[in-house]
């Protein structure tokens, strides 16, 4: 599972809306990003489709995760739903589609849903199959209801100062690859005083240093910017070594605050 072909160094597009957004997933995929995050409920499943086209780069060179939303977990809802993703994002199938939040209150139970995403997957409409914010127990009775049909990855938040570190090693155990969403913090990221001095260090940003850390840990990791500059200046996180060192010390920084948490979200780990 781990060895997939899921670059682990993607670009996220929550906002990324209208000729801005088309502009700067276009600086992205001119930069060298070759994973775009986008969802159902981002409204961005268009502005995706139409920055790849204009890059004129090849279909297959480019992994493409969208999310189903809980409003299609329905009875026969989930497959055609993803369909109008599809048509939306000018694409016959994505690489990696999500269940992007467990059904909200636990409303429904997850045998409703999980095996419409696998029926999805084997008619070819997504070639990965996944789910983000599940709690350890969430994924392992996905795990469960799907038998050897592989989840790619869980996408949740998780950075320096919110390490979500049970989750993640839950993850890992049972071979499904760690996507961190919010991987700078919001841009809260460099309000740090450490991660601050190990960039100087590096002559780097706190955002690289925050990346390169998740990526260091075998995570993938999804950063979003409106600005040219900061889309390329993330995108060189890839160039940054930590030493162990410096890793023992992130390893430190975890503060606990979660910043995505709706009333009507899962009971978290
Ligand atoms: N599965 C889920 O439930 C879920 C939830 C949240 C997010 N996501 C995904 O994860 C992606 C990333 O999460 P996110 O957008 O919430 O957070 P993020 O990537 O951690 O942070 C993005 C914010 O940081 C700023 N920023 C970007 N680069 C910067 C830099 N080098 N220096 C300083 N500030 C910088 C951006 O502002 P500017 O635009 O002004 O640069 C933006 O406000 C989303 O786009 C989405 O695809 C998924």
């Amino acid at each position: 599972m781990q060895g997939t072909d899921m670059p682990r160094l993607g670009f996220g597009t929550y906002d990324r809306k209208g000729d801005e957004g088309i502009d700067a997933i276009g600086c992205a995929l001119e930069t060298g990003y070759r994973h775009l995050d986008t969802a159902q409920d981002y409204g961005t499943e268009a502005e995706v489709g139409a920055a790849i086209r204009r890059s004129g780069l090849p279909r297959d060179e480019v992994f493409v995760t969208t999310k189903v939303t809980p409003a299609n977990f329905g009875p026969g809802a989930l497959v055609p739903s993803l369909e109008r993703s599809c048509e939306t994002l000018g694409l016959d199938h994505v690489d990696l589609a999500l269940i992007h939040w467990p059904a909200p209150n636990g409303e429904r139970p997850l045998s409703d849903y999980i095996p419409q995403l696998a029926e999805a997957r084997a008619r070819g409409l997504a070639r990965h199959i996944g789910v983000s914010n599940f709690t350890t127990a969430l994924l392992d009775e996905a795990l469960d209801i799907l038998g050897g049909v592989p989840i790619l990855t869980n996408q949740v938040e998780l950075n320096p100062l919110f390490r979500n570190r049970t989750l993640a090693d839950h993850c890992t155990a049972r071979g499904v690859i760690v996507t961190c969403y919010q991987p700078i913090a919001h841009g809260r990221i460099g309000e740090d005083p450490v991660m601050r001095q190990i960039a100087e260090t590096h002559g780097a940003t706190p955002e690289q240093i925050a990346l390169a850390f998740e990526l260091s840990r075998g995570y993938a990791a999804i950063p979003t910017s409106g600005k040219a500059e900061r889309i390329r200046s993330n995108f060189r996180a890839l160039d940054i070594q930590l030493s162990e060192g410096e890793i023992d010390r992130i390893e430190g920084l975890d503060r606990g605050q979660r910043s995505i948490d709706p009333d009507w979200g899962p009971d978290w780990d």
